[in-house]
């Protein structure tokens, strides 16, 4: 197992780019189910999670094949309906071939995810729309067993707005008899990607990036090549290490109009963030000011930056206040923040951040994606040396993040851990 060790304290200087985004991905990987043909995909991020979807397609009977970032799928043949525990059980996105495999197949049968660091994540919704789309399912020994003759137009209701859940029933609408309405459906921009992808193989979608979106289900699909939006959660956690290190960093290729209100809230925090170029131009300040921020879905602050942000108001002036209204547990990297000398209590889904001077390096342990995340930048900005161990989560959903900020200037390097 491999561990990033980090001698904090340099200044973040120079240029990086950012990445095609993990989760525009997956889905316009699942939404290859659709087609019979080869896909052509750019800017997709060398990931673990690029990795696991691609096992899950592959043994649908998809060929797969990767160089560099450019991806070609081809879904002409489709021999079998599972997606198995062992893989499902690494990536809850597995779930997006859902949808897709009803919609082609009419038939599926997909491990249910179970448990996740960050909170109870259920699929109900997902389930309850394919259910209003007609498809019979069942739950038997941990999968979802699901079968439809073909799917039927539905308008679906989302309780709560879920990604995922969109971004299933949207590719499962596509295929569908009929009209399907999805109402308070999910506006974030990975969503948009996936349902301009949708929209170049052919399906008919209005509403793309509101949140009632308009589905007329067409007899088939064709393939398509796209190049994957840059991945606003990578260029936001690069912009907090230049934050957190008073750095002076340009990001290339950054997806500025995605970044609206965490742009915003690292401004209220004395950063300078201003487009230039193609791309964004960075600059901390002396002193971070303390600033609040409550999760929410799109176009609000996102719950994938909210470790990040927690890391920068450790070292804020003043007292902060994040709450986290979207996963119930996605504090786990406060107990980590805490043994770096962070001050941060917390009371139900708030933590209150008291900022403190400095940090102080410390071997810590990731234990999710972005808790990983946090800890690195933590390690950037604290006194001395800090290791994080369990990179596995880190590698999941960052395309060689020490090395963009190794390029920038940070002591950081990659070692190999015992046993
Ligand atoms: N929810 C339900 N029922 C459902 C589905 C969701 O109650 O059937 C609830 C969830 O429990 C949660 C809320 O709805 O409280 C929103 O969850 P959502 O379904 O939107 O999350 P997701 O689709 O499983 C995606 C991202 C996550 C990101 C969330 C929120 C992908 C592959 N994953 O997950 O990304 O945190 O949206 O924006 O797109 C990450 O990249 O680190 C990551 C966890």
């Amino acid at each position: 197992m491999d561990k990033i060790v980090i001698r904090g304290g340099e200044r973040l200087i120079g240029e990086a780019g950012v990445s095609g985004s993990k989760n525009a991905s997956l889905p316009i990987f699942a939404a290859s189910l659709l087609t019979e043909g080869e896909n052509l995909l750019h800017n997709v991020p060398r990931l673990q999670d690029i990795q696991t979807i691609s096992k899950v397609l592959k043994n649908l009977g998809v060929k797969v094949h990767g160089e560099g970032n450019t991806y070609r799928i081809d879904a002409t043949e489709v021999t079998n309906e599972e997606a198995p525990y062992d893989l499902v059980k690494t990536m809850r996105a597995s779930i997006l071939v859902l949808g897709p495999l009803i919609a082609r197949l009419g038939k599926a049968r997909v491990s249910l995810p179970g448990g996740c660091a960050i909170g109870a994540r259920p699929i109900n919704l997902h389930l309850m729309g394919l259910e209003a789309m007609g498809a019979k399912i069942e739950l038997r020994s941990g999968y979802v067993e699901a079968k439809a003759d073909r799917l039927k137009g539905a308008t679906i209701s989302f309780d709560t707005a879920t990604v995922t859940g969109t971004e299933n029933l949207m590719m499962a609408a596509t295929l569908a008899k009929g009209k399907s309405v999805l109402q308070n459906a999910a506006m974030e921009p990975e969503v948009s990607d996936l349902a301009n992808v949708l929209k170049k193989m052919g399906a008919k979608i209005e509403g793309v990036g509101t949140s009632l979106i308009e589905i007329e289900g067409v007899e088939s699909l064709h393939p398509t090549e796209h190049t994957v939006i840059p991945d606003r959660i990578e260029a936001g956690t690069l912009m907090i290490a230049a934050g957190l290190t008073r750095g002076n960093i340009k990001l290339l290729k950054c997806p500025f109009r995605h970044m609206e209100t965490v742009i915003l809230k690292l401004r209220e925090t004395g950063m300078e963030i201003e487009p230039e170029g193609e791309g964004v131009r960075v600059v901390g300040t002396r002193r971070i000011r303390s600033v609040d921020v409550k999760t929410q879905p799109y176009p609000g602050f996102p719950t994938d930056m909210q470790a990040q942000f927690m890391t920068l108001m450790s070292l804020a002036r003043g007292l902060s206040i994040i709450t986290e209204t979207i996963f119930e547990n996605r504090f786990i990297h406060v107990n980590e923040l805490q043994r770096m000398g962070a001050d941060i209590r917390i009371q139900g889904n708030t933590a209150i951040i008291q900022g403190v001077e400095s940090l102080s390096g410390a071997k810590v342990m990731a234990s999710d994606l972005r808790a990983s995340a946090s800890l690195i930048l933590a390690g950037l900005a604290a006194d001395g040396v800090t290791e994080v161990s369990r990179v596995y989560h880190l590698d999941r959903g960052y395309e060689g993040l020490e090395k963009k900020l190794a390029g920038l200037g940070a002591n950081i390097r990659r070692v190999k851990e015992e046993g």
